[in-house]
């Protein structure tokens, strides 16, 4: 099978990477919009008509099915835009809030964009959530292990003390999983790790895997080899 997914930026490649761990024989196609990033604060119709963009890029690159891995998207925009494609289109949120429930988690926090918190798409499931519009520009500009990103974390955790599980609700928080858990005995909810459960792809091809930034630079192209220990082509595209 030939599956798209997208993200504002490196966030969906932790969403990417579960997929290849549990479905290592189909082709990938990934694009993140680093040109336009973050999507967090962007207004819906910001944030809908660079879906259209990046869907009808995959589209051209003729992907059986695409899978927002951006939280933003998936809280703001994903009833439309899956009615809007003929082609199957998975959201992030969707497969965690089904993990969430049957694993019976209590004492629930949500860290997300501050898009997603407005969405309030968590509300049901969470006792308390927290925006967090700090954490994407820190992690887009490698600036994980520093003072900054220490006291970031530190001061968004006060805000969710208490809470025993806390849903990593940006695709790019689990790149922050280990400074995290330097100051915080949560259970880290991976929104990645529940789409990569629930979705249903075959695993019968040939692995193949290309990345598209709309903007790329040699720091990123370090970062993403470091993030990534598979095989792929990458390439600078803007749609
Ligand atoms: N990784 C995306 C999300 O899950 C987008 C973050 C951003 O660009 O602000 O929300």
């Amino acid at each position: 099978m030939k599956i798209g997914v997208f993200d504002s930026g490196i966030g969906g490649l932790t969403v990417l990477k579960q997929l290849i761990k549990n479905y290592p024989n189909n082709e990938y196609i990934y694009f993140g919009d680093t040109l336009n990033l973050p999507y967090g604060t962007k207004c819906i119709n910001e944030l809908e008509e660079r879906s259209d963009k990046i869907i009808n890029f995959l589209l051209k690159e003729k992907v059986d099915i695409i899978v927002i891995a951006c939280g933003t998207i998936s809280s703001n925009l994903y009833k439309q835009l899956k009615d809007r494609y003929e082609v199957p289109i998975i959201d992030v949120l969707t497969p965690t809030l089904k993990y969430i429930r049957e694993e019976n988690l209590e004492k629930i926090g949500v860290f997300a964009t501050p898009m997603t918190i407005k969405s309030g798409f968590f509300n049901e499931v969470t006792q308390k959530s927290v925006s967090c519009p700090l954490f994407v520009p820190l992690i887009e500009e490698r600036k994980i292990y520093t003072k900054e990103c220490d006291n970031a974390v530190i001061e968004y955790l006060e805000e969710l003390r208490g809470c025993k599980n806390i849903i990593l609700g940006c695709t790019h928080y689990p790149i922050l999983k280990e400074v995290i858990s330097k100051y915080s005995s949560a259970n880290l909810i991976d929104m990645g790790y529940c789409v990569s459960k629930y979705i249903n792809i075959t695993n019968e091809g040939k692995q193949k895997v290309t990345l598209y930034f709309s903007l790329l630079s040699d720091e990123l192209t370090n970062n993403i080899s470091s993030m990534l220990d598979i095989k792929y082509n990458i390439k600078e595209k803007i749609v």
